[in-house]
């Protein structure tokens, strides 16, 4: 696989590249409108034809979302971790077979994981400017299993699904598979082996870092110029300079989430870390200085913006706006990441 320059890394939100038909579901009944965006890796889109603007395996996938208010996105389950970040508008996510084991309203700073094998949907409920963040645990995230009304309810819009969750699309022309290759409904038997979760557990699962606390002196870079900050454990395992805090959810997902909050002027000092990571801005605006190789980047990110950065890369990000910024950090793997100061 080629090998990426870090100005490759840096996806800004304008690289996005929506695909109005990534899934399956999209032509039913309300469901239409839905951008989805496939950031790094392929997540578990099932349209040949949606863009992806990082390739290389991460460990984890990011991806997007978007929806008009008043549609919705069908009841599914995945193989792996689904995490969301709300960047804009309000969502409401519902959960259970039939989508009536709970609901739960999140806005902009909220991050839910939603467990393996729980079926799962959402709507905005707030403003059409809306957007999410999405990640994928494992590089093969396997694929979605839709409630069997999706598979059913498709084939009348000529869509169909293959086994390995690849998108048939007769109306262009496309060549229908035989039957005993198309992804199968789901019987009774094989309904109840999915999860059903509380709305006391699912909220358990929801973290928003504008109104949490947060830690102090985590880091060993605190004490120096430019390195004040408050750390956010969300999900795993981060860095070795984390371990003293717990994160919210301990689950492995095959990635960790954390989050720093710094005021101007701060952030990380340079330091190495033996893991790929990603950065995903939430708030304010950051300089990023990456050093890997012989390759050298200093670039400005803004909210919504991704940067994926080598293990061992040399990195240093600081907030150049005039308040506070919220800056998330997504960990490769399930043990905690060493953190070398440089
Ligand atoms: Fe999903």
């Amino acid at each position: 696989m080629q090998t990426l320059t870090l100005a490759q890394r840096v996806v800004k939100k304008d690289d996005y590249v929506p695909c109005a038909e990534a899934f399956v579901d999209t032509r039913l009944p309300n469901r239409d409108g839905k951008l989805n965006y496939c950031i790094i890796g392929p997540g578990v889109a099932e349209n040949s034809k949606q863009h992806i603007n990082i390739v290389e395996p991460h460990g984890f996938n990011v991806g997007g979302v978007s929806l008009p208010t008043g549609k919705y996105n069908s009841l599914h389950a995945h193989e792996t971790a689904e995490v969301f970040l709300i960047c804009r508008g309000d969502w409401r996510f519902f959960w259970g077979h039939d989508g009536s084991d709970g609901e739960v309203v999140l806005s902009p700073g909220d991050v839910i994981t939603v467990p393996v094998g729980c079926f799962r949907a959402f709507e905005s409920v707030g403003s059409d400017d809306n957007f999410m963040i999405s990640f994928l645990g494992e590089d093969d995230s396997g694929n979605v299993i839709w409630e069997n009304a999706v598979i059913e309810g498709a084939a009348e819009f000529r869509f169909y699904l293959t086994k390995d969750s690849k998108l048939i699309d007769t109306n262009a022309g496309q060549e229908l598979p035989p039957k005993d290759e198309l992804m199968q409904t789901l019987s009774e038997d094989q309904l109840l082996q999915f999860h059903r979760v509380s709305p006391l557990e699912m909220a358990a699962r929801v973290y928003n870092v504008s109104k949490m606390t947060g830690h102090n002196n985590v880091f060993g870079d605190e004490s120096i110029d430019g390195g004040e900050k408050t750390f956010h454990a969300i999900i795993g395992e981060n860095f070795t300079d984390t371990k003293q805090v717990k994160s919210h959810v301990l689950n492995p997902h095959s990635f960790a989430l954390g989050a720093i909050v710094a005021p101007p002027n701060n952030g990380f000092n340079a330091h190495q870390v033996d893991a790929v990571q990603v950065y995903v801005v939430e708030s304010g605006n950051w300089l990023i200085t990456l050093e890997h190789n012989d390759d050298r980047l200093v670039r400005e990110l803004g909210p919504e913006d991704t940067v994926s950065i080598p293990a061992n890369a040399i990195r240093q990000i600081k907030n150049t706006g005039d308040s506070d910024g919220i800056l998330h950090i997504v960990t490769a793997g399930n043990t905690a990441a060493q953190l070398t100061w440089i």
